[in-house]
């Protein structure tokens, strides 16, 4: 890693823009889940998350939970480090890798969460890893099955709704 692209660091994989990470890939993408977990902002919840995504192009965006006094307003892991990915520019995914402190559970992105992945498309890789590193492969598809996406706001409708509406 010894290249730096915006706040998206990219990494070096042999396996490039191919959706089959290695298992080297993979482990280093966990690592920098864990990495980011380390700045999680959680004095309500206590439950530090972090994720490590990963563009087409391998570039990794990484994101912490930010918890706020307002209940209401924290922003998960997850969709942060997909914000960053895309004020950036990047909206192409291959992978996101997210780790928890939780011991014998592979942590299970909430239900927004699919739905902010799903937005770039059904089809990567969701990686839901413990604190050894071990892990669970899920596509988005499979995490948010039958989903709502981009493609079907503009279907056939019965009527259209008048502009005036
Ligand atoms: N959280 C995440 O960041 N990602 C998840 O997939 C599950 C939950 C955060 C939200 C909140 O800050 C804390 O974990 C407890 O729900």
């Amino acid at each position: 890693m010894d290249q730096v692209k915006f706040s998206g660091e990219v990494m070096h994989i042999k396996d490039r823009g191919s959706r089959h990470l290695s298992q080297e890939t993979v482990k280093k993408l966990i690592h920098r889940s864990q990495e980011a977990k380390k700045q999680a902002y959680s004095p309500y919840s206590k439950f530090r998350v972090g994720a490590a995504l990963l563009t087409t192009d391998n570039c990794v965006f990484t994101g912490c939970n930010v918890e706020n006094a307002c209940y209401n307003l924290g922003v998960c892991a997850e969709r942060n480090a997909i914000s960053k990915a895309v004020s950036e520019g990047y909206r192409n995914f291959t992978a996101i890798a997210i780790a928890s402190d939780l011991d014998e559970q592979f942590i299970s992105p909430c239900g927004g969460c699919r739905q902010f992945m799903r937005e770039f498309g059904p089809n990567w890789d969701v990686y839901l890893s413990k604190p050894d590193g071990s892990y669970l492969k899920m596509t988005v598809d499979e995490l948010l099955p039958t989903s709502f996406g981009p493609e079907d706001l503009s279907m056939k409708k019965v009527f259209n709704i008048p502009n005036e509406y």
